[in-house]
């Protein structure tokens, strides 16, 4: 039985993806197509400009979409169920963003924890910072809302952005009426993923990132590369399988080998080198047939850009619906009838 409400998520088109946002979203992303009615996943284009500072950067965000709807497809989001789309086909958006952001008052959005972040990385300051970024969680909440999604799988970091979407929500209805059911945060269980530093999380942009699209060797050469306990010098000193970042995926990639690993790393029976050697085993294990979908898909002409058409098509069907809407409680057009 499916419950017949609707999903919505996004990701920036961030290119090839890697394990974290496997572990962290996409295979959430695929289990939601089991439990819900329907699905919409989005790769926000527009949301990539708010950070964006040159044409270097935006001219690979076609690529960066084509690399990760792959993955997406490959992973198993099935477009015959899932709607999968890029934000900018569907312009609707755009204009709900506008008419959002009549009623959304700015002290909400500079006490956004993510902004001030953002504007600490993009070394803006209050005088210089895009407009667009300041309105990041308004286009984020026209994104959801623009299909009534009530269910938004999302990573704990934003929380707050889902917050500010139910305020907005809550906002515009007591104004205008009740468009709008209030979006709701679905959180994805799952630990965070290390990058192969051991350090800070998984992601490109630290380049401690293992892609999932990566070939077996590009798997194994990256896994050789990551940090284990850093205590263990000499490959008969014994390891501390509790400290080590490569023991924590054996969890994921080989769960059938943890007591054997953590008995033989401890004992010193088996060396650093070894062992990243069964995770990488594990991992290209874990992603064979993913990689061999994903080849197939790539060898379609054509394919991808037919499943974002399709994918546009279908959403724009209700974003146009949910316009006429909001246009009309909003007084900005005469009701049908
Ligand atoms: N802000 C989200 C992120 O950085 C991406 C996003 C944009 C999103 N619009 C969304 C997520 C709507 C969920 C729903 O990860």
């Amino acid at each position: 039985m499916t419950l017949p409400k609707r999903v919505f998520s996004g990701a920036r088109p961030s290119g090839r993806q890697h394990l974290g946002n496997y572990m962290g979203a996409i295979r959430n992303y695929v289990a939601l197509q089991e439990e819900f009615d329907e699905c919409l996943y989005c790769a926000v284009d527009v949301h990539a400009l708010t950070t964006m500072t040159s044409k270097e950067e935006t001219g690979e965000i076609q690529q960066n979409i084509r690399e990760m709807v792959l993955d997406w497809l490959a992973a198993g989001l099935n477009p015959e169920k899932s709607i999968i789309f890029v934000q900018s086909h569907v312009p609707e958006v755009m204009t709900l963003h506008t008419l959002l952001s009549m009623v959304t008052p700015m002290g909400w959005l500079m006490r956004v924890p993510t902004f001030k972040d953002k504007v600490r990385q993009m070394e803006a300051t209050d005088e210089s910072v895009p407009y667009g970024l300041v309105g990041y969680p308004v286009l984020m909440t026209a994104d959801i809302i623009l299909y009534k999604a009530e269910v938004v799988p999302v990573g704990e970091d934003q929380l707050p952005h889902l917050e500010l979407s139910r305020e907005i929500v809550r906002r515009f209805n007591n104004l205008f009426g009740p468009v709008f059911p209030e979006p709701q945060a679905r959180l994805t269980e799952s630990p965070m993923i290390l990058g192969t530093d051991g350090q800070a999380k998984m992601s490109k942009t630290m380049n401690n990132h293992i892609e999932l699209a990566a070939t077996e060797d590009e798997t194994a050469a990256k896994v050789k590369t990551m940090v284990t306990d850093p205590q263990r010098a000499r490959r008969t000193d014994p390891g501390r399988p509790w400290v080590c970042n490569v023991y924590k995926l054996h969890h994921w990639f080989n769960p059938d080998k943890l007591d054997e690993v953590y008995r033989e790393c401890t004992a010193a029976g088996i060396g650093c080198v070894d062992d990243k050697k069964l995770l990488a085993e594990g991992v290209n294990t874990y992603f064979s047939e993913f990689r061999e979908r994903r080849r197939e898909f790539a060898s379609r002409d054509g394919y991808v850009e037919e499943v974002l058409l399709d994918g546009a098509n279908r959403a724009g069907a209700i974003a146009k619906e949910t316009i006429r809407e909001v246009e009309e409680s909003m007084g900005l057009r005469l009701k049908a009838r």
